[in-house]
């Protein structure tokens, strides 16, 4: 029988010696995070994934052990019998007297172990890169690695508030009467949505199942069903291409209720979240949002004040709307607001055309914006795609100055603008114009932008640090310039405001509904809906965007009858846990706070996935590989 292990088991992990423990004999299993020989003495801090203890082999309190002990290097496990002791004193030169040689860095710092007995459990090859909390080695070799990178004590901090996260939402859901279920991750291709990934099937030749991008249909069938309350903390695939906040597949915590409305939702998710801070990170959100009630922003508002539906409020710089007043002066003798205003008059615009819009944003004169960060900023704008960036600098009595504008521009309209922005002497008033999307994203991105460069955003920790917000009421259809149809904004089974029904047939653009986005500090980490249970409602939907019966039996079948056998009002949301988690931890990147992520170009860069796949394979799923593929792979075998 060996003897550590089968006789002598753990007793204490590498985090939890404190001087209270000393003159105990304890049992440590881990891994060599450093060896330090000092004359006869070896020191050894032994890691496991609750810390570093510092542990001494003296050849007189054991000899064998000693011995072990010169022979070990990093990351080779060990197991150690020995007893915990203070770390005593040391000379301090600097002092010229003796001082405690206790390590206040570390959480084990006042003791040390002297080893007794030992053994290797195992050897390890020299890493590719050191298992330090900050390594400079490059992102690819730490994913080629990841088991060696979720050593590193930053990703083990990141998976473990993910494990307290996920057990704070079973707890609180469950407490408030959800039942965990499961549903099926291999599904019928719907269309719509985010691109799926697609598995095609052995035993019926020419089909494909669908990987669920989220389990939207099936949570609402559960509530058919008769569910009431469901959720579940879920794996979703979509096949989109990859940001620093997206995965291939990423976990959502998805919830769907019965009889309830959009309140009762956003009363179960704020008091999820505040249970979620408080678990993860003993943080009390009602100290900040009294009652745990987090703000609403329309999606109206939000579009006007910040170009987006998911601003990060943190700071304020509120975009300024100037198209009624560049209307009103027929352009103002700005030579490219004025055809902007001619087509506003001729009534060029209908609901369904993308309008144009004239927004200005004000960097204030405490900014102290050169002309050469002006013209950075100018840059930055035409890598979003805009033809420039008008601006001007605000001077004595208003004056326009630093600006192709001011030599045309009317008196009366530039005044108007100062007072509309509010402009001060000093400040620079930033302009865009043209198409809505376009004026919206520059925008946002200058304000996002100017925010970080002026130091506007708070560090997380340091106050004003998590900023939630609900986006609510956003038109429930957006129209398709391409197609020159009417499509979901969302999806076709979100409840329209109830005012709003009568707009269907008349102007589906204005019809608003019940869908919301929760969103922290920029970051959209919700998005739900209360859905469309009414099939009268629903049928009109359908004509709005030209789906006739057929083609709804076809592509939503099974969901369309399940409606129609008694469904509930009822509505849900999903959160997105991994980007919940990188907030949490304030890191950078999805990536850094995911066991086996992939990378920005969907591989695994461990496993090497996606590969290659025997020919017989393809046969059995009935797959055949394009010509061009097929000759591309054949060169690189002969390579
Ligand atoms: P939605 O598509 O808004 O809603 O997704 C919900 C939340 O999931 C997160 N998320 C992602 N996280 C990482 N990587 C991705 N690729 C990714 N895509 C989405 C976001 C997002 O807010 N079925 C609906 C929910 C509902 O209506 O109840 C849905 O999936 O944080």
């Amino acid at each position: 029988m060996a003897r550590f292990i089968d006789e002598l088991k753990r007793t204490h992990d590498c985090g939890a010696l404190r001087a209270e423990h000393i003159g105990q004999e304890v049992v440590l299993f881990g891994w060599v995070q450093y060896r330090r020989d000092h004359g006869s003495l070896v020191f050894v801090d032994l890691r496991d994934r609750e810390g570093l203890t510092q542990i001494v082999f003296d050849p007189d309190l054991g000899r064998e052990a000693h011995a072990l002990a010169e022979t070990v290097r990093s990351e080779w496990v060990l197991g150690v019998r020995g007893r915990v002791r203070s770390r005593g004193e040391q000379w301090s030169k600097k002092e010229s007297r003796m001082v405690s040689a206790a390590n206040p860095n570390l959480a084990t710092g006042e003791i040390e172990v002297e080893v007794l007995e030992a053994t290797v459990f195992n050897q390890a090859d020299t890493p590719p890169f050191e298992i330090e909390d900050v390594v400079e080695t490059r992102e690819e070799i730490r994913l080629e690695y990841r088991y060696l990178d979720l050593r590193r004590a930053p990703l083990q901090r990141a998976l473990k508030l993910r494990h307290r996260v996920s057990q704070a939402v079973r707890g609180y859901l469950s407490g408030a009467g959800c039942l965990e279920l499961e549903t099926p991750f291999l599904v019928k291709y719907t269309p719509g949505g985010a691109r799926n990934f697609l598995v095609p099937s052995r035993l019926h030749a020419g089909k494909y199942y669908a990987l669920a991008e989220s389990p939207q249909l099936f949570k609402q069938l559960f509530m058919v069903a008769g569910y009431e309350r469901y959720f579940q903390i879920v794996r979703c695939f979509r096949d989109e291409d990859l940001r620093l906040d997206r995965q291939p597949e990423f976990t959502q915590i998805d919830i769907e209720l019965s009889f309830i409305n959009q309140d009762d939702v956003f009363a179960l998710v704020e008091g999820l979240i505040v249970e979620i801070w408080r678990a993860a990170l003993g943080v009390d959100l009602t100290e900040r949002y009294p009652g745990g009630r987090f703000p609403r922003l329309r999606f109206d508002d939000s579009m006007r004040l910040y170009g987006n539906d998911k601003p990060d409020l943190r700071f304020a710089l509120p975009h300024v709307d100037l198209t009624a007043l560049v209307v009103e002066h027929g352009g103002g003798g700005v030579p490219f607001f004025a055809p902007i205003a001619e087509r506003f008059r001729s009534g060029a615009y209908r609901a369904e055309l993308p309008a144009e819009i004239v927004k200005a944003l004000v960097v204030p004169a405490s900014a102290n914006l050169s002309r050469a960060d002006a013209d950075k900023l100018e840059q930055q704008a035409k890598s979003m795609g805009a033809a420039g960036l008008a601006r001007a600098k605000v001077g004595p009595g208003g004056a326009w100055t630093q600006s192709p504008l001011a030599k045309s521009v009317t008196d009366e309209f530039r005044l108007a603008v100062n007072a509309v922005v509010g402009a001060q002497e000093g400040d620079l008033v930033l302009f865009q114009s043209g198409r809505a999307a376009q004026v919206h994203t520059v925008l946002a991105n200058l304000r996002l932008h100017l925010g970080k460069k002026l130091g506007l955003i708070p560090e997380v920790g340091h106050g004003g640090d998590f900023n939630f917000l609900w986006v609510i009421d956003p038109p429930l259809f957006e129209y398709d310039d391409e197609k020159q149809q009417w499509a979901p904004a969302h999806h076709a089974f979100t409840r329209p405001h109830d005012d709003s029904v009568p707009l269907l047939e008349t102007d589906p653009g204005k019809v608003l509904c019940y869908r919301y986005d929760l969103v922290l500090n920029g970051f959209e980490i919700g998005g739900g809906s209360i859905r469309l249970h009414d099939p009268a409602v629903q049928r009109r939907v359908f004509a709005t965007l030209g789906i006739g019966e057929q083609e709804a039996q076809e592509k939503f079948g099974f969901l369309l009858s399940a409606l129609r056998f008694g469904a509930p009002p009822h509505g849900g949301i999903a959160l997105g846990l991994d980007r919940l988690v990188m907030l949490l931890a304030g890191a950078e990147s999805i990536r850094d706070v995911f066991a086996f992520p992939k990378t920005q170009k969907g591989t695994d860069l461990m496993s090497d996935a996606p590969t290659e796949v025997a020919d017989v394979q393809l046969a059995e799923l009935h797959v055949r590989v394009s010509e061009r593929v097929e000759a591309e792979r054949r060169a690189k075998l002969q390579r």
